[in-house]
């Protein structure tokens, strides 16, 4: 069946950067768009969606979100507003309440996530595990995340688990071997929490060589919460994407910008965690590829929402509307390196949000805003 999107006011296309075309049209067949084009000569199709003037994006690639566990830390967050830091120990409250979950518990949990991302405009999502943090258990997150996405993370290396304390080193044993066989046939990525009191540069290397050797693709958690060797670790290993990169020196900035690594920017964990927010300008205008992702979990981030990273990124990390809407599109699609997302042109998959606004200036100009009016995924409108 064939779908023709037509009087589009403003069509971002990310095809070159932003590619915005007026009074366009988008034929959709299947999965797939088949056409792109002034909206007067729109090809006959099975049905049409009059999009009466509005804007039309590519649907958002969120690349980095932490979907499997239970529980939340609302408490946590409340006391953060009061004054205390975030120092990632609260990783550990969510692990407990994750192995006591049932598997219909963690799905439940995490399809309300996905459905929830939809609805404003998230067409692909990465799932990470990492409260697990035991064979079994990071085995069974990813199952369980493997159900729902096709983009799966396993991030065994989150944190020491408690049992662990003291023997890190047998645990990034336990993370690069026995877990990683448990954990592989279920992840396409592996990643590593890389952070003074989670684990250092050799420990990554060690653990993202030998996912790497299982033909899994590398992405890493590098520089959140102060400087260290994770960006630099990220590009050596020509991972898909450094995340957070919120403490960066220029060394970390170059290697960014001369290499195809994105930097994955998440300012809902600058703002859940009230942070200093990443200096997304230094990167762009060293020549970065710059990706935006909510970074959805239940303690450093809880939102799963693009069009709020849009607003964040726009108005506190000095990108412009267009580079903010770019990143959390096409940026997204670059960092799970997938050619078929984040762009509207023939071939490409049928994912694509209509907003009840004329322009994609309105993601940024109205905050917290439902704009989201019509969302096609995989050519089905919902
Ligand atoms: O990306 N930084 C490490 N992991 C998550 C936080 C997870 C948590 O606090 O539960 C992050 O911010
Ligand atoms: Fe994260």
């Amino acid at each position: 069946m064939s779908l023709a999107v037509t009087n589009i006011g403003e069509l971002v296309t990310n095809d070159p950067h932003l590619g915005i075309v007026h009074d366009a049209a988008v034929v959709v067949d299947g999965d797939r768009i088949v056409w792109v084009g002034p909206s007067s000569r729109t090809p006959a199709a099975d049905s049409r969606l009059d999009a009466d003037g509005a804007a039309v994006l590519p649907g958002f690639v969120d690349s980095h979100a932490h979907l499997i566990f239970a529980g939340d830390r609302a408490a946590e967050f409340g006391a953060r507003m009061a004054g205390a830091a975030y120092t990632g120990g609260g990783i550990r409250t969510t692990v407990a309440a994750t192995r006591a979950a049932s598997d219909d518990e963690l799905r439940r949990n995490a399809r309300r996530l996905v459905g929830e991302a939809l609805r404003q405009g998230t067409t692909t999502i990465e799932i990470k595990s990492g409260y697990g943090l035991t064979v079994t258990e990071e085995a069974r997150s990813l199952r369980l995340a493997a159900e729902i996405v096709e983009d799966t993370t396993y991030l065994g290396a989150h944190v020491v688990p408690a049992e662990y304390a003291g023997r890190a080193d047998d645990y990034v044993d336990l993370v690069r071997g026995e877990m990683l066989d448990a954990a592989a046939p279920y992840a396409t990525w592996a990643d590593v929490f890389c952070e003074r009191g989670a684990f250092d540069g050799d420990q990554a290397r060690a653990i993202l060589t030998a996912a790497a050797a299982r033909g899994l693709g590398l992405r890493l958690h590098a520089n959140q919460l102060g400087p260290g060797p994770g960006v630099r670790l990220a590009v050596e290993l020509g991972a898909a994407s450094a995340d957070h990169c919120t403490h960066l020196d220029d060394a970390d900035v170059d290697a960014l910008a001369s290499s195809d690594t994105v930097a994955t920017l998440l300012p809902g964990a600058e703002f859940s965690t009230r942070s200093p927010y990443p200096d997304a300008r230094r990167l762009l205008d060293a020549g970065a590829t710059v990706a935006l992702a909510t970074d959805c979990n239940p303690g450093s981030s809880y939102t799963s929402s693009m069009p709020f990273c849009i607003a964040l990124a726009v108005r506190e990390m000095r990108m412009t509307p267009a580079e903010a809407v770019f990143a959390a599109t096409a940026g997204g699609a670059a960092a799970l390196r997938r050619t078929d997302l984040g762009i509207v042109r023939a071939g490409a998959r049928a994912d694509l949000i209509v907003l009840d606004a004329p322009s994609h200036l309105h993601l940024a100009y109205r905050p917290g805003v439902p704009l989201i009016r019509t969302i096609l995924h995989d050519g089905v409108p919902q």
